[in-house]
């Protein structure tokens, strides 16, 4: 049958690529998440072990239909049931008949003798099925069957979401009840859903994921609500023109701008899947940029491969002379949850972003709280595995900035930026618009400055950077960077696992942080450098600079950390462009503390060290052993600490 976005044509390239990667192999199993009319699940079922879903209920039984139609013999039932249908000229004035032809209604999908022969067929195998002459798979393969026929008569241009207001020749053809297409081979294991994947996926053990979603605004379940119907047997309220059942329940997100991407990232970061394969149309929601981007988040970069396929080389010549149609096709090994990493959405001076797999290394196991002391854009703490995280940052912007993600929705952000975009016509380069946009935001009271405001200018601006003047004011000038898709996806797979960690969210100076530790957190430190000049630590932004005396005081806090047996690791510079913190080298060697040298990241040229009190199994060979095992809360203010 014609079908939206059917694979059918595609599947050798499927075939080919699996069997390329060593993949096509009976002892995998295979899940065709999306699976239409099973025309892939169908391709592989003689090869692997398949899954197969769809939320809609019609589609999984056509596909059920096809790919086990090898087992239906119709043994109990005692005839051959297409013969039987096709000697008798019966029909019965059923729902079809009244709603959907001429014969109770003002509707035209069928010729009436047509609809009346319908009715007789859907009735006849719900009899079968009650009176137990037929199995399962016959059921389904019947019914797709029964979808199959009624495809030849129908009075519609290609999908059932209207009828004709003409009668089409073919549809005046008597129906002939015949069989669904499908591969004549047995099938492997096979497993049947019919849920939303999102509902899904999580629960669903399988090798292979195979993904092929809707990627326009048009709904599947409006477009076929007549094969719904048909199927469900529901006698349903109908819509007073086309007679579509109600389509709310067959409503897909996949079919939204936004809500796609970020259900995209959601399956891709949930399926137990150790590899992925994704179809979609070059003309989708989902930009290649952006699917490249989150497959290699969750995907080994080495494994990502993007084919892209044209159409042409399959179509006949009666469609050869219509506009060229792609589809790509994706493939990627998915990582190991714990090498997974997130990005911070903002472009924060000074990011750990590129730093994470160094730093992880060097984290002690087993922490109970993470401490991001100096959180800033939030690339460390996110990336901690610790039950919970407390993200702090004095500049209480960058603070409310960070938490946004966590407390909307994401997709009523999305939208909400996409307003903003709209309403200031916000555009790379264009300084007139990105400053009207900017002077608003500084005209507003501190407390109407709304951080999701903050952040559409913020994409707008240089560099992407957040930067303030001594009024508070945000003050950055335009840039060459727009909300691009990348972008999108960074803050797409932030947003998710901001809001799924356990995150307390402080805006304190670090010294105040005492009260929330006791020995069992892990404390990270990432303040300016003295050695560097970061927007933040110049002292000019509104916001506390860092010079000597700071340094000082991160010193005595450190120190105390150690004395209480907290472990801390501190992220320096202790050398840049040709001059040495004298200070900073004393007090490690002093203290005995540990100094690791983090090798040199591309696209960070200072050269970093961290400093730790605990050593490489994690203990802190500085403190009392005694102390850490009972994890007692520290109470005495820090200040006291210092003056001792
Ligand atoms: C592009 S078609 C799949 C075509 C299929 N590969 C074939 O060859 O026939 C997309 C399918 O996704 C289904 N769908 C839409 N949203 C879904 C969701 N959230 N979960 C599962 N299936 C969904 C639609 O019902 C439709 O059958």
């Amino acid at each position: 049958m014609r079908f939206i976005g059917n694979k059918e044509l595609i599947t050798i390239e499927i075939k080919n690529l699996l069997e390329k990667k060593g993949l096509l192999n009976s002892n995998l199993s295979f899940f065709d998440a999306f699976c239409g009319t099973g025309a892939v699940a169908d391709s592989l079922k003689d090869s692997m072990n398949l899954i197969v879903n769809d939320m809609i209920k019609w589609s999984v039984i056509y596909a059920k239909g096809r790919l086990t139609s090898f087992n239906c013999n119709f043994d109990k039932l005692g005839f051959d049931p297409f013969e039987y249908f096709n000697s008798n000229n019966i029909i019965q004035k059923g729902f079809f008949y009244q709603n959907y032809s001429k014969g109770g209604s003002e509707r035209m999908y069928f010729s009436s003798e047509n609809a009346g022969r319908i009715d007789y067929f859907r009735q006849t195998i719900e009899q079968w099925k009650t009176e137990i002459l037929i199995s399962d798979y016959e059921y389904s393969f019947l019914l797709a069957s029964l979808i199959e026929s009624i495809s030849f008569v129908s009075n519609t241009a290609g999908v059932y979401g209207a009828f004709l207001k003409h009668w089409d020749p073919r549809a005046k053809k008597p129906i002939v009840f015949q069989k669904v297409v499908a591969k004549e081979s047995k099938h492997l294991n096979i497993e049947f859903h019919n849920q939303k994947i999102e509902d899904l996926i999580e629960n669903v053990q399988c090798d292979i994921l195979y993904l092929d979603p809707p990627y326009t605004q048009n709904q599947y379940g409006t477009q076929y609500h007549i094969l719904q119907t048909l199927v469900l047997d529901d006698n349903p309220s109908m819509s007073p023109v086309t007679g579509s059942r109600p389509t709310t329940p067959m409503r897909s997100d996949w079919s939204k701008d936004y809500k796609s991407h970020i259900l995209f990232d959601r399956i891709i970061s949930k399926t137990k899947a150790k590899y992925i394969i994704f179809s979609y149309s070059t003309d989708g929601f989902l930009s290649k940029s952006f699917i490249e981007a989150s497959l290699k988040r969750y995907g080994k970069k080495e494994t990502y491969k993007c084919q892209k396929i044209s159409y042409n080389k399959y179509k006949n010549f009666k469609s050869r002379g219509k506009k060229e149609h792609f589809e790509y096709l994706f493939f990627v090994e998915k990582k190991d949850e714990k090498e997974v990493k997130f990005e911070s959405p903002l472009n924060y001076i000074g990011s750990k972003a590129k730093m994470i797999d160094e730093l992880r290394c060097f984290f002690p196991k087993n922490i109970e709280t993470f401490v991001d002391g100096f959180g800033g854009g939030f690339n460390v703490g996110i990336n901690s595995k610790a039950n919970t995280v407390i993200y702090n940052e004095l500049n209480h912007f960058v603070k409310d900035l960070v938490e946004s993600f966590r407390i909307n929705d994401t997709y009523q952000y999305l939208l909400y930026m996409k307003r903003i975009i709209k309403k200031f016509n916000l555009q790379k380069e264009n300084s007139t618009t990105y400053t009207e946009a900017r002077d608003y935001y500084n005209s507003l009271p501190f407390s109407k400055r709304d951080p999701k405001l903050l952040y559409t200018i913020i994409l707008y601006g240089f560099n992407q950077q957040i930067r303030f003047n001594g009024d508070h004011g945000f003050n950055n000038p335009v840039g060459m960077r727009w909300f691009n898709d990348k972008v999108l996806e960074k803050m797409i797979s932030f947003s998710r696992i901001i809001k799924e960690k356990n995150i307390e969210f402080k805006n304190l100076d670090y010294t105040e942080l005492t009260n929330l530790i006791d020995n069992k957190t892990f404390v990270y430190l990432d303040p300016p450098y003295r050695l560097t000049t970061g927007a933040y630590n110049d002292g000019k932004r509104g916001f506390k600079g860092w010079g000597i005396e700071a340094e000082k005081r991160l010193f005595k806090f450190a120190d105390f950390l150690n004395k209480e047996s907290i472990r801390f690791m501190i992220s320096y510079v202790i050398e840049h462009k040709g001059k040495t913190n004298e200070e900073l080298k004393n007090w490690i060697k002093t203290n005995n503390y540990r100094l690791i040298k983090v090798n040199e990241v591309v696209g960070i040229q200072r050269k970093e060290i961290l400093i730790v009190n605990y050593d490489e199994n994690g203990n802190t060979t500085f403190c009392n052993k005694e102390q850490l095992s009972k994890g007692r809360t520290v109470s005495r203010p820090i200040e006291t600490v210092y003056s001792s």
